[in-house]
């Protein structure tokens, strides 16, 4: 289908269930995906972060795109996140996110990973200890950082908070800390592989929108070569990646494929309605092929993910 669906996050505004992701999307190609998402296809939502070190020309994909006068910034859904080095200084990592995008607010604004880091290590992003383990700050508490989301919300620089790689318990720690705005949003690593029934169902029950990322196994899409997902493409007529991309769709869920391939970005944005019977080949695929999480950065840190092995 040609039109994105939006769903409503706690703030009452929509957020488009496709958006492009931008996590390892090279400088030379991200600012021109942006432009060709926002311009050639349905594609209102750009999923941004700080640490990817691409947020400058991600901004200039967007500012290319409103110049075109075919989209303005209030068609579209802008996200970046906070890096656990600036667990203590949120709303500076926003003012540098905001001056690299060159916008004045974002749509959401999420906790990337629920660690800190130390502040004051040896590298503004990724401090290591002298045994080169991550150098991780003790002072570090999901509640305190949540409050100063809460702060920047109110701001307005900020439309909603969320928060991402929330685990079940992790996430159930936040809201019994007395929160006084519930996460919009929880962005975490998503596909049939890793269908994360339980943190799915959490999420929902508290009005958290769930949103996948690598929904395609990320660098090199190996999941677009599982056979299951191959039959289920050739018995729509459509590409293996639309299948995984619809699953989402059809859940409710927002899905952030990256690409930086024109061809492929406008492949993303279809979506078709999938069967119920096959709706539930997908949620059962891991039991078949077993589970796999891709992104497990070894932070030192237990997250709480049920299938977290190293
Ligand atoms: P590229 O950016 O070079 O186009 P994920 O969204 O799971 O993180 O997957 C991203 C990877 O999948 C990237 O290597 C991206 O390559 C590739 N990719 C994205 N969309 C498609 C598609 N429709 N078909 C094949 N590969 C894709």
């Amino acid at each position: 289908m040609s039109s994105i669906p939006t769903v409503k996050l706690n703030t009452g505004a929509e957020i488009p269930l496709i958006g492009l992701g931008t996590w390892q999307s090279d400088k030379g190609k991200v600012r021109d995906a942006v432009l060709y998402a926002l311009t050639e296809t349905p594609i209102r939502h750009i999923d941004a972060a700080y640490v990817y070190l691409n947020e400058e020309e991600v901004g200039q994909g967007i500012a290319a795109a409103i110049a075109t006068g075919k989209v303005k910034r209030s068609d579209i859904f802008v996200t970046t996140k906070v890096f656990p080095a600036f667990h203590n200084r949120v709303q500076e990592s926003l003012d540098a996110s905001l001056k690299n995008l060159g916008l004045d607010y974002v749509d959401l604004l999420l906790i990337h990973w629920p660690i800190g880091f130390n502040p004051k290590g040896n590298n503004p992003l990724f401090p290591k200890t002298a045994e080169g383990k991550a150098d991780l700050d003790p002072t570090f508490s999901v509640a305190a950082t949540w409050k100063q989301f809460e702060a920047v919300q109110k701001t307005g620089k900020a439309k909603a908070i969320g928060v991402s790689n929330f685990s079940t318990p992790v996430l159930k720690e936040l809201l019994d800390s007395g929160v006084e705005i519930v996460p919009a949003a929880n962005q975490i690593e998503s596909h049939p592989l890793l269908p994360g029934e339980e943190i799915n169902a959490f999420s929902k029950a508290h009005g958290i929108v769930v949103e996948a990322y690598s929904p395609l196994g990320s660098t090199g899409a190996p999941l677009l070569e599982n056979p299951v997902i191959e039959e289920l493409a050739t018995k729509y007529k459509v590409p293996p990646a639309t299948i995984l991309i619809s699953w989402h769709v059809n859940k409710g869920r927002v899905v952030l494929p990256k690409s930086v391939t024109p061809s492929r970005i406008k492949t993303n944005a279809e979506w078709i309605k999938l069967e119920d019977e096959d709706i539930v080949t997908l949620d059962k695929l891991s039991e078949k092929f077993g589970t796999k999480r891709i992104v497990k950065p070894d932070w030192g840190v237990d997250l709480k993910f049920p299938d977290w092995k190293q």
